[in-house]
């Protein structure tokens, strides 16, 4: 199986802590306002998301406050974000935390894993950042972050191949800190290493140990055109886009 660089956590985790955003369950963390962030930014971008996190964290501070909230207020706290079944699933999962887990969110991979409205990647995400267990959080964002540090151009949407990877990122989990490597993963997906064939690579930490950027280099045209491994839509349709000032072809 491929790897991904032992050196990676080493600089991924020093670039985080000098360059990560400032987020509100990132700067007053519990398991609580990990659990509600990761449930809203299942399907809400991380800028759109803030808002409504402080208004539903300051309304519904802890545990016992959602599982006891009125479904109509709970509606309208969600109210913009869409999908309700996830506000649905916050209380359900609230009613059984009290019920089962003496009103705290379990530190155990496998029973966040059983709570509704929480899959592999959000319970991942949930056990490492709030209790530092060693899991991997794999999204669409480190997918592709894998695929192009490996660059390995097989179909990041395939269930086999997200299998492969997840496990890829489980190996080289550091021993310490890893809800904050998982977070930065995350983070140079959500700055650095753009979709569709944006990468800014010039900008990026482990430039370095990225083998798409080093193929890249190493094909680069007499016209300076430098084609960088992109997204699933464009490499499904195998088209080659020409973009900006044609510094890239994204395929
Ligand atoms: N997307 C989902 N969870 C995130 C987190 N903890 N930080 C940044 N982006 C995220």
């Amino acid at each position: 199986m491929p790897q991904l660089p032992a050196a990676l956590p080493g600089q991924l985790l020093q670039w985080y802590d000098e360059n990560r955003r400032i987020l509100p369950w990132r700067e007053k963390p519990s398991p609580y306002r990990t659990w509600i962030s990761e449930v809203m930014l299942q399907q809400t971008r991380v800028e759109a998301g803030i808002a409504y996190f402080e208004r539903f964290t300051a309304a519904l501070p802890d545990i016992p406050a959602l599982a006891a909230v009125e479904e109509q207020q709970l509606l309208k706290l969600w109210e913009g974000l869409g999908y309700y079944s996830r506000a649905r699933n916050l209380k359900k999962a609230a009613i059984q935390l009290m019920q089962e887990h003496n009103g705290q969110l379990p530190a155990d991979f496998a029973a966040l894993c059983r709570l509704p409205g929480l899959g592999e990647y959000s319970a991942g995400a949930i056990a490492s950042i709030a209790f530092d267990i060693r899991v991997p959080a794999v999204d669409g964002n480190v997918l592709r972050v894998t695929a192009r540090l490996m660059n390995d151009a097989r179909n990041i949407e395939d269930t086999a191949v997200k299998k492969e990877f997840r496990q890829i990122v489980w190996e080289v989990l550091p021993q310490h800190r890893v809800g904050d490597f998982n977070q930065s993963l995350m983070e140079l997906g959500a700055l650095i290493c753009l979709p569709n064939g944006r990468p800014l690579c010039e900008s990026c930490p482990v430039r370095d140990l990225c083998q798409n950027l080093r193929q890249a280099q190493r094909h680069r045209n007499g016209d300076g055109v430098q084609k960088v491994l992109g997204d699933d839509r464009s490499r499904d349709s195998l088209q080659r886009y020409r973009y900006g000032g044609a510094r890239h072809i994204f395929i």
